[in-house]
């Protein structure tokens, strides 16, 4: 990767994060970066930009930004590091696998990169931190009930939630827990536990609620530092309910600071 040179950029996933992330670096909105092209699973017609194979992919691309998935994340995130090649994750809850953190640590040269996602304030929490640790986070997210019911749900949880007719508590416990069990809907607790640099002190609680039309993060936290409290509100993507519409512009805005950073 050549300093002053544009940053060229793959995205994996051309879904309701991907599409828009690749829509608006191909019209150039993102300065200092290009799109390489979108990396698919397979070969899809009629989609006009280039689709690279992964060898493409990293022989070609400064960066990858992941839009695909925990388990895509999980499959391709040490060999696109050790291509040398950077990497933004959207779906950081894949982290709070700690054998899977630790080969993610170890890979390189290309460097891991998060993203804030759905959610902000994420740099003070993580200066609290560094000045005195973090002693309790509670992240609570309000969410429509569709968009909560998971493969490993049984019947009886199934219809709880689609017949909910007020919040109704889906989840409470660590965030760890949080980011497995709900592996599209929680990275945002992943984010908090990355920020604070302590997956056990983040407990997560998750509201299934018919009335929310908006998805809601309440995180409200503290220490020795102080006390924090943030409330974020983000309409839905319209493309897929489950991924809050700010998501693709908060990876735009990453890389856009990974592309000043070189420069
Ligand atoms: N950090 C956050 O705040 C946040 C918020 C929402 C979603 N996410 C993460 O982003 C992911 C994507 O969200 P979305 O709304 O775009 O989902 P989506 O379902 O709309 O799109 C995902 C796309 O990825 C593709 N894909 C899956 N596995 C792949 C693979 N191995 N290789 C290539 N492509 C693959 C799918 O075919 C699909 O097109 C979610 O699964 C979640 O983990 C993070």
């Amino acid at each position: 990767m050549a300093t002053g040179s544009m940053y060229r950029v793959g995205v994996l996933g051309h879904g309701a994060i991907g599409s828009v992330v690749a829509e608006q670096l191909a019209a150039g909105t993102v300065h200092g970066a290009q799109l390489e092209g979108v990396i698919l699973r397979r070969p899809q017609t009629g989609l006009e930009h280039e689709q690279l194979s992964w060898e493409a992919a990293l022989e070609r691309c400064d960066l990858v930004v992941e839009c695909a998935g925990q388990q895509a994340l999980r499959e391709n995130a040490v060999r696109i590091l050790a291509c040398g090649v950077d990497l933004l994750a959207s779906s950081m809850g894949a982290l709070a696998d700690p054998v899977f953190a630790a080969s993610v640590q170890a890979a390189g040269p290309g460097r891991l990169i998060s993203t804030a996602g759905a959610i902000g304030g994420l740099d003070l929490l993580g200066a609290a931190a560094r000045m005195g640790g973090i002693e309790r986070v509670l992240v609570t997210t309000r969410k429509l009930p569709a968009t909560l019911v998971q493969p490993w749900m049984d019947e009886q949880q199934r219809s709880e939630l689609e017949q909910a007719s007020g919040p109704v508590e889906v989840f409470r416990g660590p965030a760890a827990l949080a980011a497995r069990h709900f592996q599209k809907s929680l990275n945002v607790a992943a984010a908090v536990a990355l920020a604070v640099g302590d997956w056990d002190a983040v407990q997560v609680r998750l509201l299934a609620d018919p009335a929310a039309e908006l998805t809601e993060h309440l995180i409200a936290a503290h220490g020795p530092a102080g006390e924090y409290s943030f409330s974020v509100k983000n309409y839905p993507s319209p493309r897929n309910p489950r991924t809050s519409g700010i998501v693709p512009w908060a990876l735009l805005h990453s890389i856009q600071q990974a592309a000043d950073a070189r420069r």
